[in-house]
């Protein structure tokens, strides 16, 4: 049995209902409950509309809950305000355009990020923070250390979803949720951004959640697999049984 202490996340019987008591009604997220322990990585999967991008958003206080409990490494966050736990949660949205700032430059990017969570302060970075921004730029094979002083918006989308792994990373976060970071690349480039996905998350040893559509994406990455349905998890793979599972079965589980 897992002890709490060795839990990063915990979610009890989180609700969300949207327009309640109208026609329009909708329980995005039903009672769902949810155990991350440290360091781990989840895929998860389910169809459009079944609660996914709502988890995140109610993780990052981006939405009010009606009932439920998020502990975040032993802390109470279900009530706490949205650029608190920001802190400690970074996310990555399918838009490239959404995690940088277009008008500075990727060594700019990487400093508010660093000095905004891991490293609060008012001095001006030193050598040794711009050294460590080119190592960790270098560990993604793109030669962006080489472009350090490049403005993001000259990017490509790859090229940004990359650099805002690299911000989301050094921000040393708890919890790292990546919804469909990568669905809005070409199939090469996610492929790119998905092996530097792992690195990273391997690396840092972050607690990750990543949504995706892609089974064989879903089952390639991570240590386990959860699927979504109707605000509710309704399969929970990891271990051999994971291993065992036929992407095509599970496509047509969930599809
Ligand atoms: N802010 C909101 N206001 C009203 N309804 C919402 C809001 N956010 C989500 N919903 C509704 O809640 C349900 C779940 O939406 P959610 O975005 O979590 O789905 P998803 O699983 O992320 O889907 P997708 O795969 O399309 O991204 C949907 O019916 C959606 O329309
Ligand atoms: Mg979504």
């Amino acid at each position: 049995m897992t002890n709490n202490q060795d839990l990063m996340l915990r979610i009890r019987r989180m609700t969300k209902v949207f327009f309640p008591g109208t026609s329009n009604e909708k329980i995005a997220l039903n009672r769902l409950n949810l155990d991350l322990k440290e360091g781990e990585f989840v895929t998860i999967l389910g169809a459009n509309g079944s609660g996914k991008s709502t988890l995140f958003n109610a993780i990052c206080g981006t939405i009010e809950l009606d009932d439920g409990i998020v502990i975040l490494d032993n802390d109470d966050i279900s009530w706490a305000k949205e650029h608190k736990r920001a802190l400690h949660i970074s996310r990555i949205y399918q838009d490239p355009q959404l995690g940088t700032a277009p008008n500075l430059t990727i060594a700019e990017n990487l400093a508010l990020a660093y000095t905004r969570k891991a490293s609060p302060s008012l001095f001006p970075l030193n050598k040794k923070d711009h050294r460590f921004f080119r190592e960790q730029l270098s560990m993604l094979e793109m030669d962006l250390e080489l472009r350090m002083n490049t403005k993001i918006g000259l990017l490509s989308g790859g090229q940004r979803q990359a650099v805002s792994l690299v911000m989301e990373i050094i921000s040393q976060p708890k919890l790292l949720l990546l919804d469909e970071h990568t669905a809005a690349l070409d199939p090469q480039t996610s492929a790119r951004i998905l092996e530097v996905t792992n690195k990273f998350v391997r690396s840092a040893g972050v607690t990750t959640m990543m949504i995706t559509h892609n089974v064989q994406d879903a089952l390639t990455n991570g240590d386990r697999t959860i699927v979504f349905s109707e605000g509710k998890i309704i399969h929970d793979y990891y271990g051999s049984e994971r291993d065992k599972l036929d992407p095509n079965d599970l496509q047509r589980l969930y599809g």
